[in-house]
């Protein structure tokens, strides 16, 4: 028999994310994104969020479908990001998921952002062994969980005390004049730069400081107050060697907590995940320091880390094929739901 076929809503922050998947296949990952309309604010402005959720909810729908190849009447279940995100885009994904499930007579399940996050690793390296550890990096997010299985119910190891990974990505960026979103911007520009050329902070690093929490927000703060300086002084300052001296900051703590949390956890496998997995510098520098210490790393492709419906699509065929009970068709959005 067949597995069955997923639809999956996402529309947690500025991307429209439509999935589809059988089983662990995946078949569409259509997004609709309103990034540019927020880059001249310089970060995402929610009520144009929500609306442009609105617009492009229907349109990315039908792209969906007609890239996976199948009708709307062949979707067996739906799943949809219930929280946490911007409580306005939220709601237009969830009642748009609602409305096609009530249309179409399916069960729907209302699912965790961060959770989806984890589970979309499987479409692409197949099923998550139990007991992993997950880094979830974003731009709202920078935890380390402990994954006693995928479907949710992890265990918070650590996470970050002010800006996350992906805050402080987006705010260098802004200082540096690269525009947003930051991440792929430095990504980029540090690739003609030195690393090694300026020694920023690593946060939380010092003996008695909490080893799996993290703190990005001096570090933002570090860079802002060199740059300032220089350019006071009239001095030209490189921006590939300020971005890249920042993005390996940033890595090296992130990978270097990670694999303390698979030590001190006896885990096996490290999971990357969320819109800052997709840095290559990360990639690269996580899988060195995983090889020597024994670990597998599983990071999914830059596309399916960053915001989509696939990853959700993910999760709820997990949670079709485990059994589980769908949720009540009344369910909330969860702007703050806890992962
Ligand atoms: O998961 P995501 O798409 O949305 C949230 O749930 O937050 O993550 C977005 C964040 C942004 O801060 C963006 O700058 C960052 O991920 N990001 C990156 C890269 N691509 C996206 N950060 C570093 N390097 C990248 N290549
Ligand atoms: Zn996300």
């Amino acid at each position: 028999k067949e597995e069955p076929l997923v639809l999956g809503f996402e529309t947690s922050c500025d991307e429209t994310g439509i999935g589809i998947v059988r089983g662990n296949t995946l078949l569409a990952d259509a997004v609709a994104s309103s990034v540019d309309e927020h880059a001249r604010f310089g970060g995402v402005v929610p009520e144009v969020a929500s609306r442009a959720h609105l617009e492009a909810m229907v349109p990315t729908v039908q792209r969906a479908l007609s890239d996976a190849g199948v009708a709307l009447a062949d979707i067996d279940a739906i799943a949809v990001t219930a929280g946490p995100g911007l409580a306005g885009a939220l709601l237009v994904g969830v009642a748009a998921a609602k409305s096609y499930a009530l249309a179409l007579d399916k069960p729907i399940y209302g699912v965790n952002h961060l959770a989806a996050h984890i589970c979309v690793d499987q479409l692409e390296h197949g099923p998550l062994p139990e007991g992993c550890i997950a880094m979830l990096v974003s731009g709202g997010h920078s935890s380390l969980l402990f994954v006693p299985d995928v479907t949710g119910d992890v265990q918070p190891l650590g996470q970050t005390i002010d800006d996350a990974a992906g805050e402080a990505f987006d705010k260098v960026a802004r200082v540096l004049g690269l525009g947003f979103p930051g991440g792929p911007l430095i990504d980029k520009a540090a690739r003609e730069g030195d690393p090694e050329a300026i020694a920023f902070p690593r946060g939380l690093t010092g003996p008695r400081d909490a080893p799996l929490d993290f703190s990005f927000s001096g570090l933002k703060t570090a860079v802002a107050r060199w740059v300032e300086k220089r350019e006071r002084a009239g001095e030209k300052i490189s921006i590939p060697d300020v971005a890249a001296s920042f993005q390996e900051a940033v890595v090296d703590v992130l990978t270097r907590k990670a694999i303390l949390a698979c030590k001190e956890q006896g885990a096996e496998y490290l999971l990357i995940g969320g819109g800052v997995a997709a840095n290559s510098r990360l990639r690269v520098l996580a899988e060195e320091r995983a090889a020597k210490a024994g670990i597998q790393v599983r990071v999914p492709r830059p596309k399916l880390c960053t915001d989509n419906g696939a990853m959700v699509a993910a999760l709820g065929s997990e949670l079709v094929r485990r059994g589980r009970v769908p949720s009540q068709l009344g369910f909330p959005a969860d702007s703050s739901q806890p992962v």
